[in-house]
């Protein structure tokens, strides 16, 4: 894999973020606390498909949190949209290219887990990855998947939040389907019954492309609904994004404290 596979503006390439983000639906609003930001739409960036998805605004955001330079990918893309698994993953490959070491993925997940409460945040143990499709297809790259999510890092977060009075912070498995649709409620049933607490639409791609990259990771679930039939509530986009957007500070807070100690270990 080319390490210069996207052209970027010289404002991009003057910068070193040790940490790279990518946004889920609704929580766009998390750059806005962002301190020194410089943003390039995505347009800006040769050899990166734009968005069209409401709620994903399809931009590179450069900045610092907690004094740590980090870079923000708002608006991913997502197979359900017709793009292969590889470029699903593009925006990882552009935050490597940029020197990250560490990412951070987040999205917006329906509750599998009936356990669990909606509005609340759930850090990925593991995934399931139901859709089958993979962004390493056509390289032979047999990575490991023992330890997709760091377990130091997912240790360090869960005692940040334990510490915090707003942020519950659940741990447990994702299950990627490929959507658009939602699922049905014997669909929720037979994820929970293979092991998932969280369903979801994306994250997967990118978590397997960043360990072939050899990024430590970890990513954090909004969950933004109940999985169809484990409530009265019709699912719908908006209620999603709308959720997403309340829980955006819990997690702003959360990673304030805890991107200055990620790097440090
Ligand atoms: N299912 C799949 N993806 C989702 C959901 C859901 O219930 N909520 C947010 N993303």
């Amino acid at each position: 894999m080319s390490v210069t596979e996207f052209q970027l503006p010289a404002i991009a390439t003057s910068t070193s973020p040790q940490v790279g983000l990518i946004l889920g639906s609704g929580l766009g609003g998390f750059v806005d606390a962002l301190d020194d930001t410089v943003s390039i739409d995505y347009e800006g960036i040769e050899g990166l498909p734009a968005s069209m998805v409401p709620g994903h605004e399809g931009k590179l955001h450069l900045g610092s949190l907690g004094g740590v330079e980090i870079a923000v990918a708002q608006g991913r893309l997502h197979c359900y949209e017709g793009h292969t698994a590889a470029a699903a993953a593009a925006p990882v490959r552009l935050l490597h290219q940029l020197g990250i070491s560490t990412l951070i993925l987040t999205n917006a997940a329906g509750i599998v887990n009936a356990n669990y409460k909606t509005g609340r945040w759930m850090l990925l143990s593991d995934h399931l990855n139901l859709a089958r499709l993979s962004p390493l297809t056509g390289s032979a790259t047999f990575i490991d998947q023992t330890e997709t999510y760091s377990r130091d890092l997912r240790e360090l977060l869960k005692a940040i939040a334990s510490d915090s009075e707003d942020t519950k912070l659940y741990e447990g498995v994702y299950a990627w389907v490929n959507g658009p649709e939602y699922e049905t409620p014997a669909e929720i049933r037979m994820l929970r019954s293979l092991g998932a607490d969280a369903v979801g639409m994306s994250t997967v791609p990118e978590a397997i492309q960043a360990r072939a990259l050899g990024l430590r990771t970890i990513a954090l679930s909004c969950l933004t609904n109940f999985g169809a039939g484990l409530s009265r509530q019709l699912l719908s986009h908006g209620d999603v994004i709308e959720v997403g957007h309340q829980a955006t500070t819990q997690l702003f807070k959360l990673l304030e404290s805890a991107v200055p100690a990620m790097v440090e270990i």
